[in-house]
């Protein structure tokens, strides 16, 4: 594979760019938090390239919402909603079996959903929320359908992150905040690096069976993410209620890119456990100090660290 971080594609490439010329029909996608942001765009790229695409989200009428208006837009009538609530292992479960069930594979999981510097809140198993939505309802999610993904015969799952994965590495021996003061950001960090560790954990489990996994930073977007911070209150909205754009920030369907090459991307077949920026893979940043982009502090791709975090989070979501 080319590491360089020359691509066809960059920071201002869109999702539907990076997916031209690529035939996704007889392909089933599952996006998690697709009834907003970055979600939509990447399950509209998708299902315009022929993918029957899932637009799994916790809130079931913007969910109809947003499959019929990505079944209108693309013209392709595979486009459904299926409920998901990440913050409920009970919520995860069913969904998987729901999908199971079906018996069909499944050859591309973008786990995108996320909440961001939330107050202190736990989900519905006791998990301190960022922690419990971003990664422990994805790792749930990911493994209960792992009987779909190995039937795919090479399925790649897509595990957004953050730049913010910087700002701290996983507290194994206290992920929910038991025993140190809550910090909103510092909590999103710890997820967003859990979101790294975990697709080094599930490549190195599971490529020999065909499924790999990157993380992806997707650059930063003004979408409803930000509702916790100042940014959000001075938001501009046109008349149609779309978000706009601040200056140096990208548009969803720009912030849709990089996930999406990482579910195409030729020159990402087989490939795994790496962090993806502006639709290339990111190096390591072994320094201190400010993180230039396109890198990433080296504790979050770290094996070791990956396999623990896999232990600790199997023995926490089996209660
Ligand atoms: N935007 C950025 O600047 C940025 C930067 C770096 C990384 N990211 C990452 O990119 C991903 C997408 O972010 P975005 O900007 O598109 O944010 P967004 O518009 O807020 O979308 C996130 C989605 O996740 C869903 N979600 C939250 N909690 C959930 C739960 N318990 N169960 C199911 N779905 C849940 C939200 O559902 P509701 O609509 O019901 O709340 C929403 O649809 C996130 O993982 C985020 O960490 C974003």
């Amino acid at each position: 594979m080319n590491t360089s971080r020359q691509t066809r594609f960059g920071p201002n490439s869109t999702a539907a760019e990076v997916v031209a010329g690529h035939d996704l029909s007889g392909t089933t996608a599952v996006v998690t938090g697709a009834a907003s942001g970055i979600g939509v765009e990447t399950a509209r790229a998708l299902a315009g390239a022929g993918a029957r695409v899932l637009v799994a989200a916790r809130d079931a009428a913007r969910g109809e919402a947003t499959a019929a208006d990505i079944r209108r837009s693309t013209g392709n009538p595979q486009v459904a909603f299926e409920l998901l609530d990440l913050a409920s292992l009970r919520s995860v479960r069913e969904f998987a079996a729901r999908y199971l069930a079906d018996g069909r594979p499944l050859h591309l999981l973008v786990n995108n959903a996320g909440v961001m510097a939330t107050p202190f809140g736990l989900t519905e198993d006791g998990f301190e929320l960022q922690f419990g939505t971003n990664h422990l309802g994805h790792f749930t999610l990911t493994t209960a359908l792992l009987p779909a993904l190995r039937a795919a015969g090479g399925a790649r799952v897509v595990s957004l992150s953050s730049r913010a994965h910087g700002i701290d590495d996983v507290h194994l021996d206290d992920p929910n905040f038991a025993h140190r003061r809550y910090d909103p950001w510092a909590a999103y960090g710890q997820s967003k690096t859990a979101n790294m560790l975990f697709a080094v954990g599930l490549t190195n489990r599971h490529a020999a069976e065909g499924i790999t996994s990157n993380a992806v930073m997707p650059g930063v977007i003004l979408s409803p993410l930000w509702r916790h911070t100042p940014q959000w209150g001075q938001r501009r909205q046109d008349a149609d209620g779309r978000i706009g754009t601040p200056p140096g920030w990208k548009t969803a369907e720009q912030g849709a890119a990089t996930s999406v090459w990482a579910a195409v991307a030729a020159e990402l077949q087989g490939v795994g456990g790496r962090y993806l920026d502006d639709c290339a893979v990111a190096r390591p940043w072994p320094g201190g100090g400010s993180m230039p982009g396109g890198h990433y502090r080296p504790y979050a791709l770290d094996p070791d660290r990956a396999e623990a975090l896999w232990r600790l989070s199997e023995t926490l979501v089996a209660g």
